[in-house]
């Protein structure tokens, strides 16, 4: 067998947290959680050579090799078992080389792990030429970053908590595709590239496990997620962003509230904070809602006719070439063979 596949796909950002894992094996959460996945101003190339003539499998990403086996990165083990499961499942015995970009900063809060696992899983599908359906996809994604789950469909989308201890119906779906309500945006706002000090992995730890707080976030954020995504289908922004602000603060005190506490705010993120809160008080609406998941950087959940006001806002806070303005994407696509980030020419080498 032998087949080469190139896809992109983007992050999402959740409007409506996840954080804490109910199974830790199977990525089960604690409540829904609802976000919108982002058009391809930032997004994750992926791809996968599958071949009788690779000699074992292998993964760059971002021009550096990675261990299926590393003791820090769990999720490079889970990787390897969705990558056994996808080849058994195809009745193949080739080995695979996986290169894979982000055009974005990995590990600072951009989601460069749910957009890289989404892009892969969808990848790896067409590669084995499996045809999976959407539902089985996003169970695979969900095994290696539960947030990913989110990003294999378009515009907004609703990951249900599900009840069955197997997961099987813990899976997200479509709330509304990308045509619905296009006026919504992201605005980023990056303040820092640095790596984030705690990992996801490990904040999904140790907030249930120590934080009191946490005892009422499950039934706090299921009710959001039923409160965004009403508010979605009615097209009301002013629900939907005090919803927003609301459950990115809830999710941040139970991470301070955990122990030792997980702080990922820096001063220039409650500086944004401050900011946003002041413009929507002059304004007398909600102009921006900002949200911030594992890491500094803001996600100013705005509508395209209130850009300006937002920058404006930030001015002294985040410059120019450092706000990224996304819309809303419809998912990981496939992309022509020109594209490709593997040669087949020498075979098996890593295109710059
Ligand atoms: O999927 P993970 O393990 O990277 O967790 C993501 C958690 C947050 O980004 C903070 C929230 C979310 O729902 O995306």
């Amino acid at each position: 067998m032998e087949n080469l596949v190139t896809a992109i796909g983007t992050p999402n950002i959740a409007l409506v947290k996840y954080w804490g894992k109910r199974d830790v094996g199977l990525n089960l959460p604690y409540n829904s959680s609802l976000s919108m996945t982002l058009d391809e101003s930032l997004n994750t190339k992926t791809s996968v050579l599958v071949s009788d003539r690779l000699q074992s499998d292998t993964i760059y990403i971002d021009g550096a090799q990675q261990k299926f086996d590393d003791a820090k990165e769990e999720k490079f083990a889970l990787l390897a078992e969705v990558l056994n499961y996808m080849r058994e499942a195809a009745s193949s015995s080739s080995k695979v080389m996986i290169v894979s970009r982000n055009s974005f900063p990995s590990s600072a809060g951009l989601a460069s792990s749910a957009s890289g696992a989404a892009t892969l899983v969808f990848a790896l599908n067409e590669a084995f030429g499996l045809g999976l359906g959407q539902r089985e996809l996003v169970i695979i994604a969900r095994r290696i970053s539960g947030s990913s789950c989110r990003g294999l469909m378009g515009g907004f989308v609703k990951w249900e908590r599900g009840e069955l201890p197997d997961g099987t119906d813990s899976y997200a779906t479509q709330v509304a595709d990308n045509a619905h309500w296009p006026e919504v945006v992201d605005l980023i706002a990056l303040v820092s590239a640095e790596k984030k000090r705690i990992s996801s992995s490990e904040g999904h730890r140790r907030t249930p496990s120590t934080s009191e707080l946490f005892k009422v976030r499950p039934e706090i954020a299921e009710r959001f997620a039923g409160m965004a995504s009403r508010a979605i289908g009615q097209r009301d922004f002013q629900t939907l962003g005090e919803i927003i602000i609301k459950d990115s603060n809830n999710m941040h005190a139970t991470m301070l509230d955990s122990y030792p506490p997980i702080m990922y705010l820096n001063d220039a993120s409650r500086r944004i904070i401050y900011a946003i809160h002041d413009l929507n008080a002059s304004e007398g609406r909600i102009v921006g809602a900002y949200t911030f998941d594992a890491g500094p950087n803001a996600h100013i959940i705005t509508l395209k006719n209130d850009i300006p006001k937002i920058k404006a806002a930030l001015q002294g806070i985040a410059s120019e070439e450092k706000i990224i303005v996304a819309g809303q994407g419809s998912g990981p696509r496939v992309l022509d063979e020109s594209e490709s980030l593997i040669g087949k020419d020498p075979f098996g080498q890593i295109k710059m």
